[in-house]
């Protein structure tokens, strides 16, 4: 289960989303095997992991981060040359990615067997790429953004988010969605205690992380971030691989 945390940041909203992103990529992935395994896939329950991707991490997240975050980090003299640009054109390649996922499953479910195929390479293209954006993200670009912005832009930020979502997808249905993936994450992860206890020990992680990324905000040292960036990646690799372990220990 994703945690809740009470006080956020935007940027740390926007690490929070993340996760739960990268949560359902995890249930997608779970999903297709599945189906590659020429197993029944309850298909309401692909339908939700759809809809999150779609109004969740498309709507709602991309949303918050084009029509505002972009812009403020603009505004607070990052220029869209130095890494905006990149992650607008990755939102559009996700785009890409995901209509060609939702055709393959709309195909599958209407019947068209050989659209199983298409499904599983279209999803784990999407999941794939989706992952490399958030990885460059939480390492790159919201570093930078917590560096430049001050406490009154994320503040402003937050309150933008706020009415994104109640104009964008409704009062409420964020925490609908929140929902949904923990009983999607119940059903197709099934996380035991050892699981939860590696997902606490890569919560730790990510804290030491963030101080790692205060120390490089205030050298402005880049080769140094790069070499914390690298690093993280191994630990990430790491702990992914262990909770992989601990999942199928626990199926
Ligand atoms: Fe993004
Ligand atoms: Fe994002």
């Amino acid at each position: 289960m994703i945690r809740q945390i009470a006080y956020m940041t935007a940027i740390e909203q926007l690490r929070h989303e993340h996760e739960a992103m990268t949560l359902v990529l995890s249930i997608l992935d779970e999903l297709c095997q599945r189906l590659a395994n020429g197993e029944e896939v309850n298909p309401e329950h692909f339908g939700q992991v759809l809809e999150f991707i779609v109004v969740f991490g498309d709507q709602c997240h991309h949303g918050k981060e084009e029509q505002f975050l972009f812009p403020a980090l603009e505004a607070a003299g990052i220029p869209k040359a130095g890494g905006i640009l990149g992650v607008m054109s990755e939102h559009e390649q996700c785009r890409v990615l995901m209509r060609k996922m939702l055709a393959a499953w709309q195909k599958h479910r209407l019947g068209d067997c050989a659209a199983a195929a298409a499904v599983i390479v279209s999803a784990r293209d999407y999941s794939a790429f989706l992952h490399a954006h958030i990885f460059q993200e939480n390492n790159v670009l919201f570093p930078m953004a917590e560096a430049r912005l001050s406490a009154d832009s994320q503040r402003r930020l937050l309150e933008e988010f706020e009415r994104l979502e109640i104009e964008c997808i409704g009062a409420g249905r964020h925490e609908q969605f929140h929902k949904t993936l923990d009983f999607l994450e119940q059903t197709y992860l099934g996380w035991g205690e050892s699981a939860q206890a590696a997902l606490d020990t890569l919560s730790a992680r990510e804290t030491v992380s963030s101080f790692q990324r205060a120390l490089n905000e205030a050298t402005g040292d880049f080769t140094f971030a790069q070499a914390a960036q690298k690093k993280i990646a191994e630990e990430r690799n790491f702990i992914t691989s262990e909770i992989a372990k601990l999942s199928s220990l626990s199926r």
